[in-house]
């Protein structure tokens, strides 16, 4: 009998710490935005010209909008979302030859649990602290450089750091093809333009000197 008490004194503590780190480990992250945090990883990741876009009939699903992202998505059921399925594991079948970060596959994991909507601006609209750091080269670093890197430059630019980003703005062909005007290639390429919010903020950070701040 006391045996069994000392048992239960022991086991229950144990029980009640594992149930809690279980939890927390799938703790809602409120800043996964599916506008902000995941359709950019779809659209720089897994959209290249063959892959996943509208134009190409071969491709199974297109990740370029979340209607077509959604089909191959379960809401609120990461493990039986065939866009997660390909993507985890130690060799995922996606994308090809390359492996997303942990962050990215977290990210799309998270919102797919929280149920996979089409949230925008979680975080508000931030138009006022424009400075590159702060609220540039996030914008840059989530939408753009992962087609525009020194080994994957495309139409030549780089824009993995401020030289690039800074030499892109010359005759106006970052602000041109990020708000689809005529003579530019259209940016994000394959999508979407950005949410109003963060093109406010990139003109307001070109137009004010565009500095390294
Ligand atoms: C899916 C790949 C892809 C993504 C995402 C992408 N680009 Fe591009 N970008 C290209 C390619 C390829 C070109 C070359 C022109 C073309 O093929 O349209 C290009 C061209 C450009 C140009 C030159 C446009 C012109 O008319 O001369 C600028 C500026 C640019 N991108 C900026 C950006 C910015 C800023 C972002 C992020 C907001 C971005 N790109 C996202 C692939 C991409």
């Amino acid at each position: 009998m006391k045996h069994g008490i000392i048992k239960i004194r022991f086991l229950l503590p144990l029980s009640v710490a594992l149930f809690y780190s279980s939890c927390i480990s799938d703790v809602y992250n409120p800043e996964v935005c599916f506008q902000e945090n995941v359709l950019p990883i779809f659209v720089t990741k897994c959209s290249m010209s063959g892959c996943h876009n509208s134009l190409d009939n071969k491709a199974h699903y297109d990740l370029t909008t979340y209607e077509g992202i959604l089909k191959g998505v379960t809401a609120n059921h990461p493990l039986q979302s065939e866009v997660y399925n390909q993507i985890r594991g130690i060799n995922p079948s996606m994308p090809v030859g390359q492996k997303l970060d942990q962050k990215d596959i977290s990210y799309i994991k998270i919102w797919i649990k929280m149920g996979a909507k089409n949230s925008s601006n979680c975080s508000g609209c931030d138009t006022l602290n424009v400075t590159y750091n702060v609220r540039i080269k996030p914008i840059i670093t989530n939408w753009c450089v992962g087609c525009h890197t020194a080994g994957n430059a495309g139409g030549g630019y780089d824009l993995s750091n401020y030289t690039g980003v800074s030499t892109s703005i010359t005759d106006n062909r970052l602000i041109g093809s990020l708000k689809h005007l005529a003579g530019f290639s259209e940016m994000p390429k394959n999508t979407n333009k950005l949410s109003d919010c963060d093109l406010k903020a990139v003109e307001k950070w070109v137009n004010a000197g565009h500095l390294n701040n």
